[in-house]
């Protein structure tokens, strides 16, 4: 039986440090607030007007294929999973393949808020395992920071840009994605959205200056449902694969808010010795946030690990999916 097992990860991080202090000279929030309802200390942003989306996605790539061994012209298929592409068109996939002179590959963007990462490593799992393609690069970038209102306390401090990204090539020796399950909920839709620059509300004066371009949320109904949500999904996929605490090596979430992110834990019967936390130095980083833990924690993963991850995010959407670590 072909999986698809990633092979190598890498990340991008602006070098740009928003901490909570200087947040607190935008405005009216303190470190302890933001502290204490989210886990965030930090975030990074790409100061660089002229760099976003698809220049931190080309840059992770680079270093994939530095630390993988291999040429641009080997990948096959590109997916960018972002919710602030470069342009609405071009794709930000085709930029990085141009970029990167990955000539022999197509692509595409793919969007599911913050659930756009693991709905990507889904769908680019599914052509690994169709046997005809053999290098699919999965890539989680967002600029947030080109869509927060730096004069919006409830969100302005939540949010951070970086990009992160996986290889994913067959495996027959039993490692690799096993199971997925993914949701979508749109009757969440009105909770967290942006209101304008789409085909119903397009870009106009008015939509400029009533700051509608920006991250509108209810920060409290999300947080219920994500909660649950997360949580259900995570131990949907230690139940059908007959996991035990004992065998899950690490829970790798979406890292929207820590208490989330501690909820899901509890639910699953693990401690948290065994989750992939980083919320504090990059806050949330919508679609990088799972290749992110995946960097931050791979010199400590070992061969046949079990990995649980797990997102919500807008939408509503979320999933679940667990992987036999490959190397
Ligand atoms: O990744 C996609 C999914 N997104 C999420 O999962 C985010 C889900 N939501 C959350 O994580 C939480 O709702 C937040 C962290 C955004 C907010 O935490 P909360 O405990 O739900 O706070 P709240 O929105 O209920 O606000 C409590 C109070 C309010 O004041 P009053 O009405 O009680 O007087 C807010 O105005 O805190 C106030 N507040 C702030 N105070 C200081 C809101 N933002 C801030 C702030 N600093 N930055």
């Amino acid at each position: 039986m072909v999986r698809a097992a990633i092979t190598a990860v890498s990340s991008y991080l602006p070098d740009y440090v928003l901490t909570n202090k200087e947040l607190e000279t935008m405005v009216e929030t303190s470190d302890e607030w933001i502290v204490s309802r989210s886990g965030i200390r930090e975030r990074r942003i790409m100061k660089d007007p002229d760099k976003a989306t698809a220049f931190m996605g080309s840059e992770c790539v680079r270093n994939l294929l530095t630390k993988r061994g291999i040429g641009a012209e080997e990948i096959d298929l590109i997916i960018m999973a972002t919710v602030t592409p470069d342009h609405q068109f071009p794709a930000s996939a085709n930029i990085v393949a141009d970029s990167i002179g990955a000539v022999n590959a197509w692509g595409f963007d793919l969007q599911a808020a913050c659930s756009s990462f693991i709905y990507a490593l889904e769908t680019g799992r599914r052509f690994i395992e169709s046997g005809q393609y053999k290098k699919v690069v999965v890539i989680g970038s967002d600029k947030m920071s080109s869509i927060v209102d730096y004069t919006a306390r409830a969100t302005c401090i939540l949010f951070g840009d970086a990009a992160g990204a996986v290889l994913l090539e067959p495996d027959t020796s039993g490692h690799g994605i096993i199971d997925s399950r993914m949701y979508v909920d749109g009757s969440g839709k009105k909770y967290l959205y942006q209101k304008s620059g789409g085909s119903l509300n397009p870009a106009s004066i008015e939509t400029v200056t009533n700051r509608e371009h920006f991250i509108t949320m209810d920060g409290q109904p999300v947080f219920k449902v994500a909660v649950i949500k997360m949580a259900d999904v995570a131990a949907e996929m230690m139940q059908r694969n007959h996991l035990t605490a004992e065998d899950v090596a690490y829970l790798v979430p979406h890292q929207a808010n820590k208490r989330i992110i501690e909820a899901t834990a509890n639910r699953m019967g693990i401690g948290m010795d065994k989750v992939m936390l980083n919320i504090e130095k990059y806050a949330n980083t919508t679609s990088a946030t799972l290749p992110l833990c995946l960097c931050d924690w791979e010199s400590k993963l070992k061969k046949g690990d079990n990995l649980v991850l797990t997102t919500f995010g807008a939408g509503f959407t979320w999933g679940g999916l667990y992987l036999k670590w490959a190397y």
